[in-house]
């Protein structure tokens, strides 16, 4: 038995795979990951892949960087780990200060951060903060979330909580505190028209209700897991102005649009917002461990004043862990000095002008693009049933490309630097596979 086929069959003896079902683990997804670099995965024949769900879109430099492995490095050999509660330590310290510094700008000020361990738990903790600010600051009354349909805030209960219930999730239903959440059921829009009829369904509801919310929980400007769906930045504002009105905070899921996703560093500074909270993993630490961060204005820092009776009895063991902290840090210095988002325009048009040209394939259609990240749909398929987007995928697999569909979505994110000639590459191999299939 060669490396490959041994690994392969530990692997199916023994890992339960996320989002797999037994069968298709039995027997399908045979690949076997020895490396990565840039925006390629290698596999253990020596075989190169376009990764264009950048490891589920958290490599927004491309994986391995090299500074960002000199710093976990470095880090490792200085102080792997402590517990961040009673010390400090200099990457905690110095990355919140310049996280502070990087965070959306306006007439609020996000000036403190408190780490976690991915987008589910940086989550997890803004619902959590938003919640007990309103119990201890006079707002006894405001028990409630406000959500969108088609949301999706990650897979612990809480984040599940607050997002759509679908065929992944509707099992856990009579665990989640859905009587607490209101917007989240229905359907997800899809066209600027229901964009604008949820708005200001939100809008009306924040109006009557409003004192009973303690916050709105919101994934600016795309729906991610939702299949790409992007809404209109004035939609954001007009939000932000709805909770400024009715005294609810507003909770940014910047998970997967922050750290320069839509080509800003942030996609709240697009809608010209800044948010009570807000939860940024992913990219946070360049695609190279677990690491998250919850934001938070001043005034929702205050509210916690008084002692440990009012105080966020909240952490994690790994909460600030200085790998993530260093990292953290070093990829905000790449983003610096590489002038990483000055690239993304050029770069983000190129990904644009290739979406839409699949759409001169049969059964293409709704190519959209916001920054670095493209998606056209196949059809109308379900997530779990339509099997036109695996169909693509094992087309796109053979010709060099990692794909993973969201049912029939086809989508792309890769590295914010990808090389140019890379992603031409990457952009005719998808237009060919599509052919294949269509
Ligand atoms: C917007 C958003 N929030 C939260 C999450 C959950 O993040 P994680 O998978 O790191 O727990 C995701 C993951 O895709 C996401 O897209």
């Amino acid at each position: 038995m060669n490396d490959r086929d041994r690994i392969l069959a530990l692997d199916r003896a023994h890992v339960w795979r996320p989002f797999t079902s037994l069968e298709r683990h039995a027997t399908g997804d045979d690949l076997v990951i020895t490396g990565a670099e840039g925006a390629f995965v290698i596999d253990a024949d020596g075989r190169r892949y376009f990764d264009a769900t950048g490891a589920w879109w958290c490599q927004v430099l491309g994986y391995a960087h090299p500074r960002l492995v000199a710093a976990l490095r470095a880090q490792a050999e200085v102080l792997p780990h402590v517990a961040l509660a009673a010390a400090t330590h200099a990457p905690a310290a110095e990355l919140a200060a310049k996280l502070v510094e990087v965070a959306p700008k306006g007439d609020r000020r996000l000036s403190r951060v408190f780490y976690s361990d991915d987008g589910s738990t940086a989550v997890e903790v803004a619902l959590k903060i938003a919640y007990q600010h309103a119990q201890q600051n006079g707002g006894a009354k405001r028990q409630r979330f406000l959500a969108f349909p088609g949301a999706y805030h990650g897979d612990t209960v809480g984040a599940m909580s607050v997002g759509a219930v679908d065929d992944f999730t509707s099992v856990f239903r009579p665990l989640l505190f859905r009587d607490r959440v209101r917007g989240a059921d229905g359907t997800a829009p899809r066209t600027e028209a229901e964009w604008e009829a949820l708005c200001a369904r939100i809008e009306a509801h924040l109006a009557t209700e409003g004192d009973t919310v303690c916050a709105l929980v919101v994934e600016p400007l795309v729906q991610g897991a939702n299949g790409m769906r992007f809404f209109g930045a004035e939609l954001l504002r007009r939000l932000r102005d709805a909770c400024d009105r009715a005294g609810v905070l507003l909770i940014a899921d910047e998970v997967f649009t922050g750290f320069g996703r839509t080509g800003t560093m942030w996609a709240c500074e697009r809608a010209r917002v800044v948010p009570d909270l807000l939860c940024t993993a992913k990219g946070l630490s360049g695609g190279m461990l677990p690491f998250a961060a919850t934001l938070a204005t001043d005034t929702v820092y205050e509210g916690f004043r008084g002692g440990m009776g009012r105080a966020f009895l909240h952490g994690h063991t790994f909460t600030g862990n200085p790998l993530g902290c260093a990292v953290a840090l070093e990829v905000l210095r790449i983003f610096e000095e590489e002038r990483v988002l000055d690239g993304v325009a050029r770069r983000a048009s190129t990904l644009r002008a290739g979406f839409e040209r699949l759409q001169r394939h049969a059964g293409v259609s709704n190519a959209r693009a916001l920054g670095m990240v493209a998606a056209i749909d196949l059809g109308r398929g379900s997530y779990l049933e339509d099997d036109r987007g695996w169909k693509v995928h094992e087309a796109a697999k053979a010709r060099g490309v990692l794909l993973r569909p969201l049912g029939d979505v086809i989508y792309a994110v890769p590295p914010l630097n990808v090389d140019e000639g890379e992603l031409t590459g990457f952009l005719d191999a998808l237009d060919a596979s599509i052919a294949d299939v269509s």
